[in-house]
């Protein structure tokens, strides 16, 4: 059997060999902020369409990671995935269609000998401002696609049409490779730039940019009916229900949601995201918590998620080390995440059930109302059915402040329940709830005087000494996940899988002491975020940064982009010191500190 692994190898080889450099996957976070994660193979690219000179030349080839939700609502069916391996050759202003689409058949047919018979192509059909791609039409025709053979067909801008990712950028028509009615591979010819406005204007230099899915090639090339059964996923099957009593045959789709969202979240944990209630941070809690309710219902228990976890690195150690390497912490935040949930998933799917009998009678009353009919008679004998209920904002709300129930989870549940859920009305609740908040933390700041604002100043510094110290003595992987002064101390919570020992809770105190008798400079420096990302400034809560952001560094011990206020040399922190160290729920440990 053609395993994933060679399929991998032989594309990038096969690109290599015809002049491709080969660039490895970028970070499944992209610096590009105005998009959460990367979902496709040329955003690493994205400034050598627009002129900007490749450093690794006009062709380049990579199989990148790559994280969408777009399609989470289909994952459990036979090939949409949340996490995806996207292999894509790429050119910039140097080869167009025609070597394009004849390199993509040569590789398809000549090297994993999939026939014509198996081949579906889709071409842009035109509309009123880009013409219809009757060049690509005449390449295809070549080896033997044409809409008259019945293995060619037009399709309009939803399907033919990509690009750009984030607000602008380029963009371009496309021509889709469909293997046995799965979409497998997306050629786009980047001809046009679209900006904010949506106006599109052609591109001085054309460029292609490929992006097949790994996944759904190994099941094509492996003959399975679906990419559960790919040796990407079928170990990792094999592990979830070796402790359930529920056949995956019989069910399938809580194994597959679990197989995809398991990997997935071990993936953006490797990146450094952590379970939280913010952006990415959000998204990985979402489907974290996804794949734990799903093997409720499939009647695991607690810490079932480990087996399968064990079997991605497995799967995916060579391509992947940082799977490996991060074998401890990846794996830690899995179970903290399942620990701290499994509890109120139980609770709050009793409180749903009450909400969704209150919304049934709601719903029953205010049709006996209508029919004069008594409710308890209704309720008992069943005799209204296919009742449209709707979950209130706030008790969707409920469910997330109080039983952790992302908002996708309760319209999951619900629509299970033919119930709907009102989102506007989440949103309302949430914001009001933010609000109040808010306003609770602004009243605690509100220094008054001098020496209290001076006070909290220090210790803002105190901070980012000590995270440079934590990263120091604990490693780089150390990643500020919040904190909070008040005049009298400082609170820092980071990323870390174990408890500090006292060893190395001195070795910090230490370094932090000896940098303010250092008495190093503040300085402060305002540049473009991405500019302060290049610089090797440590940033947090990325997606918040305004384009110019102000960089702070200590000396050369720390560098961060922040809002400040600091102090301006270190000196007048005097003294710096660790009061307590504890643990702050899923792998989060949190640290109080005050100044002498
Ligand atoms: N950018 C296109 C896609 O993501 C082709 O790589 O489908």
């Amino acid at each position: 059997m053609m395993t994933s692994k060679k399929l991998r190898q032989e594309f990038l080889d096969f690109f290599e060999k015809k002049g491709h450099k080969i660039v490895a996957s970028s970070s499944l976070l992209p610096t590009d902020s105005t998009v959460l994660f990367t979902s496709a193979g040329m955003q690493q690219f994205k400034p050598y369409y627009l002129g900007e000179k490749s450093p690794y030349g006009l062709n380049v080839a990579s199989c990148q990671k790559c994280f969408r939700t777009s399609d989470i609502e289909e994952v459990g069916d036979s090939s949409h995935l949340t996490f995806i391996e996207m292999l894509g050759n790429f050119s910039f202003g140097s080869y167009f269609k025609e070597e394009a689409i004849s390199a993509a058949y040569e590789l398809l047919n000549s090297k994993f000998k999939i026939q014509n018979s198996k081949m579906t192509i889709t071409v842009f059909d035109g509309d009123s401002e880009v013409p219809r791609d009757e060049e690509s039409v005449r390449i295809w025709s070549k080896f033997g696609f044409s809409e008259k053979k019945g293995n060619l067909r037009f399709a309009g801008r939803e399907d033919n049409f990509w690009g750009p990712t984030g607000q602008e950028g380029p963009c371009g028509p496309t021509t889709e490779i469909y293997l046995q009615n799965t979409e497998v591979w997306n050629l786009v010819f980047n001809e046009y730039y679209q900006d904010r406005n949506k106006k599109l204007t052609p591109l001085e230099q054309k460029g292609v940019d490929t992006g097949m899915g790994l996944e759904r090639l190994t099941m094509i090339v492996q003959g399975k009916s679906n990419v559960f059964e790919t040796d990407l996923f079928e170990p990792i099957i094999k592990e979830i229900s070796k402790n359930s009593s529920k056949p995956y045959t019989l069910n399938p789709k809580p194994y597959r949601i679990i197989a995809d969202h398991i990997k997935a979240a071990m993936f953006l944990i490797s990146e450094g995201i952590f379970p939280s209630n913010m952006e990415q941070g959000y998204i990985l809690r979402r489907i974290l918590r996804r794949a734990i309710r799903h093997g409720k219902i499939l009647g695991l228990s607690s810490g079932f998620l480990i087996p399968p976890a064990k079997e991605v690195i497995e799967i995916y150690k060579d391509i992947y080390p940082e799977l490996k390497s991060q074998e401890t912490d990846i794996l830690t935040v899995i179970q903290k995440e399942e620990e701290k949930f499994s509890d109120t998933l139980e609770k709050g799917l009793k409180e749903f059930e009450k909400i969704a009998d209150n919304v049934r009678i709601g719903t029953i009353r205010n049709s006996n109302v209508r029919s004069g009919r008594s409710r308890n008679s209704n309720v008992r004998s069943g005799t209204i059915r296919n009742f449209r209920g709707e979950i209130s904002g706030q008790d969707a709300f409920h469910l997330y402040d109080t039983f952790g129930f992302p908002l996708e989870m309760t319209e999951e549940i619900a629509q299970e329940k033919g119930l709907k859920v009102d989102k506007k009305g989440f949103e309302q609740a949430f914001k009001k709830h933010q609000e109040i908040s808010r306003a609770g933390a602004e009243k605690k700041f509100r220094g008054t005087g001098k020496e209290t604002t001076y006070a909290a100043t220090k210790l803002h510094t105190a901070t980012h000494l000590l995270h440079a110290a934590l990263r120091e003595v604990l490693g780089e992987q150390v990643k500020q996940m919040g904190s909070d002064i008040t005049v009298q101390r400082l609170r820092f919570d980071f990323f870390h899988s174990q408890k500090l020992t006292e060893d190395e809770i001195k070795k910090v105190e230490q370094i932090v002491n000896q940098k303010i008798k250092q008495d190093l400079e503040v300085r402060k420096e305002e540049m473009k975020y991405e500019e302060a990302l290049k610089s090797g400034a440590l940033a947090f809560f990325r997606e918040k940064y305004p384009e110019n952001v102000n960089v702070y560094s200590i000396g050369s011990f720390s560098k961060e982009i922040c809002a400040g206020p600091h102090v301006s040399k270190t000196s007048e922190l005097r003294g710096f010191k660790i009061i307590k160290e504890e643990s702050s729920g899923s792998g989060v440990r949190r640290i109080r500190a005050i100044l002498e």
